[in-house]
């Protein structure tokens, strides 16, 4: 049979699902049919993740025990604390959680994926302990403490609070969770679909996320949240701007946080990030890389004029986190941290009715080649 070949497999489907959509033309998100935009104003980022999960809203019972289950399971294993502490301080946050996140398996029993129950709780440990693993690293990384989470405070709260010793201020929070509502699922994905060729194996649900982690960090994925915020630092003022995308336009490089597989238009949660900078930076004093970002997204507009090629998703949270005082390394985990929760969610629906992913490829190489034997090469 005739096979097209579409190189990055871009436009062809690799699943049914009904866990969110794009309207690439229009600029749409929607989580199991329901605006992004409605839940940031409306949800928080735990609901929503149950939403991802189980395909409704839950009631407020539902999500009372969900919400206490994650918080009961966000400590993590003294020997995955002495894990963390035994790699590398200049190694890359993502690889420490990779790695983290492989050894947690080797914690819980979680071979039998038709065990609903257990999927279950695999699923809450994940979400629970991944803020845990980041943060641990992020500290004892530079020479400080483990700081253990508390029980008292929100996930957001929590998480910044491992982080930086202190209680963050309820806007911080606020403007983490909304930025967790905005990463936590985009439909097939580089990372996701990894998970789900690992998840078709039938493989642990910690290899699952494990997997999806790796492909997430590549700068091409989720760390281009990374390299926007160097490119801002490097560009310095509104004003060089424009010899520098100039510049990098003429040797044939890509802008970071610029362009997207699926919007033709400005992505709606660059949109809602960019509202979300205004918010924090009216109360915070400003940030100079937001300046110099609103001045790359002018200059480019006018520069990538007729491409389709407009913010993503990574472009204003950066700027965000560096404002919370995250380290830039750190701002790929934090999608990890929200991404799990769609990880997991077509880790749940690939299980209801799975296929080994095994596709096909065109053979350009040669047929019935003579062994020649070593002395006669
Ligand atoms: N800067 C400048 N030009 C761009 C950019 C960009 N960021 N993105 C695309 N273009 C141009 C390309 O040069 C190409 O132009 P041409 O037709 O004249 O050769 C055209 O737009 C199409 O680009 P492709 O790379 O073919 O589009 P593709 O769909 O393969 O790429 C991608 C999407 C990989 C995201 C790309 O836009 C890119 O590399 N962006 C920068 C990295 C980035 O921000 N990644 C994060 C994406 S969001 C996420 O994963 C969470």
């Amino acid at each position: 049979m005739p096979h097209d070949f579409m190189p990055g497999l871009a436009g062809v489907p690799a699943a049914r699902s009904a866990i969110s959509d794009v309207d690439g033309q229009r600029g749409i998100l929607e989580y199991r049919g329901i605006r992004v935009e409605d839940l940031c104003k409306k949800s928080s980022f735990l609901e929503t993740t149950w939403l991802l999960l189980f395909g409704r809203l839950p009631s407020k019972a539902e999500l009372d025990r969900f919400s206490n289950d994650l918080t009961h399971h966000r400590r993590i294993k003294y020997r995955i604390v002495d894990l963390i502490k035994c790699l590398p301080e200049q190694g890359h946050p993502m690889d420490a959680l990779q790695a983290a996140v492989a050894a947690l398996g080797m914690f819980y029993p979680g071979r039998n994926v038709k065990d609903v129950e257990n999927n279950y709780w695999s699923a809450v440990r994940l979400i629970a302990k991944l803020p845990t693993i980041v943060a641990a690293y992020a500290r004892l990384r530079r020479g400080d403490d483990h700081i253990p989470p508390r029980d008292d405070l929100s996930f957001c709260e929590n998480f910044l609070y491992m982080v930086s010793d202190q209680v963050p201020d309820r806007l911080s929070a606020q403007t983490l969770d909304v930025c967790l509502i905005l990463h936590a699922e985009h439909t097939m994905n580089a990372s996701t679909f990894a998970g789900m060729v690992t998840a078709s194996t039938l493989a642990d649900p910690y290899t699952v996320v494990a997997s999806s982690i790796g492909a997430l960090k590549g700068p091409l994925h989720g760390g281009a949240n990374e390299e926007v915020v160097e490119m801002l630092k490097e560009i310095g003022t509104p004003e060089r701007v424009r010899p520098y995308l100039e510049r990098k336009l003429k040797d044939k490089q890509k802008i970071m946080g610029f362009g997207h597989r699926v919007y033709k238009v400005k992505d709606p949660r660059a949109t809602i990030l960019q509202g979300l900078c205004e918010r924090l930076f009216k109360e915070c004093g400003t940030s100079p890389l937001y300046e110099v970002a609103v001045e790359v997204e002018r200059i480019s507009a006018e520069l990538l004029a007729g491409k389709s090629v407009h913010p993503n998703v990574d472009f204003y949270s950066g700027i965000l986190y560096d404002k919370m005082g995250i380290e830039v390394e750190f701002f790929t985990p934090i999608f990890a941290i929200a991404r799990v929760a769609g990880w997991l969610a077509h880790w749940f629906e690939q299980l209801r009715e799975n296929k080994l992913y095994r596709p096909d490829q065109i053979y350009e190489g040669e047929h019935n080649r003579p062994y020649v034997p070593i002395e006669n090469r």
